[in-house]
């Protein structure tokens, strides 16, 4: 049985104040079924930390280099990130790949280190609007998945997300037999490369503009084994119905 995930993305959002958020989700949530994850900006890894060791919680980053040290001024190595606080790294979210040119081979990189480095990786893809309108989003999601997954993954170690970029932060959502077609073809491609055992061990997850109305339905969908939520997940107010509705699924 694949355990279900609840995955924060915090992005370039929050200070210490905000840690209270972190404190009150773990006091809330205790005796989540599903697993609830954050990905807190590095600057507060550390800090929040305290919160989780015990807890239903576990801390993520959002982005790693490739090397394990080095010259690289400015750059975060998954040694670090895990020496922080940090269970997981967000991958290949659509707003690195944007913002600072990062391409599958990059993902599949960084996603090696953090492996290597003990950290879980979740990996995120997804098609732009004129690709979906193109017909072409499948192509797009198995080009994709063949060049930023490395092969030495487990369903232990890898979560992937689907999040559509013209979802993300725009209140937008795929219809629900959008998510479903998706979700089915990366199940069945990674059965392909990986094998019945891991790739049913592998978490699915549905991310773009999931919020506390929409999450219920969305769960629903077989083959989705939760969500990265961005906005959503900063106070939690609104995760917090976003966990309840995945613990109920
Ligand atoms: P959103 O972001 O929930 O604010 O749409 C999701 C994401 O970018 O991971």
């Amino acid at each position: 049985m694949r355990r279900k995930l609840a995955a924060g993305n915090w992005k370039m959002n929050g200070t210490s104040a905000d840690l209270a958020q972190i404190e009150a989700l773990a006091e809330k949530h205790t005796g989540a079924l599903s697993e609830i994850m954050i990905a807190t900006p590095d600057t507060l890894l550390h800090r929040a930390s305290a919160f989780t060791k015990s807890g239903p919680i576990t801390l993520g980053a959002q982005n790693c280099h490739k090397n394990e040290t080095g010259a690289h001024t400015g750059d975060v190595s998954a040694e670090m990130l895990l020496d922080a606080g940090a269970s997981y790294v967000i991958l290949g979210h659509s707003e690195r790949r944007a913002d600072h040119d990062e391409h599958d081979e990059d993902v599949r990189a960084k996603a090696r280190a953090a492996l290597k480095a003990g950290l879980r990786v979740i990996i995120c893809m997804g098609e732009e609007l004129q690709e979906r309108e193109a017909d072409n989003t499948l192509d797009i999601i198995g080009g994709q998945l063949a060049g930023s997954i490395p092969d030495d993954i487990s369903g232990e170690t890898l979560v992937i997300a689907y999040e559509p970029i013209w979802a993300i932060g725009t209140g937008k959502v795929p219809s629900i037999a959008q998510i479903s077609e998706v979700h089915d073809f990366i199940r069945i491609r990674l059965e392909q490369r990986f094998g019945p055992q891991i790739a049913r061990s592998i978490r699915l997850l549905y991310g773009g503009s999931v919020k506390p109305t929409n999450a219920a339905e969305i769960f629903a969908v077989q083959n989705v084994d939760g969500a990265l939520v961005g906005g959503a997940s900063l106070k939690a107010a609104d995760f917090g119905p976003i966990i309840e509705a995945l613990d109920a699924s």
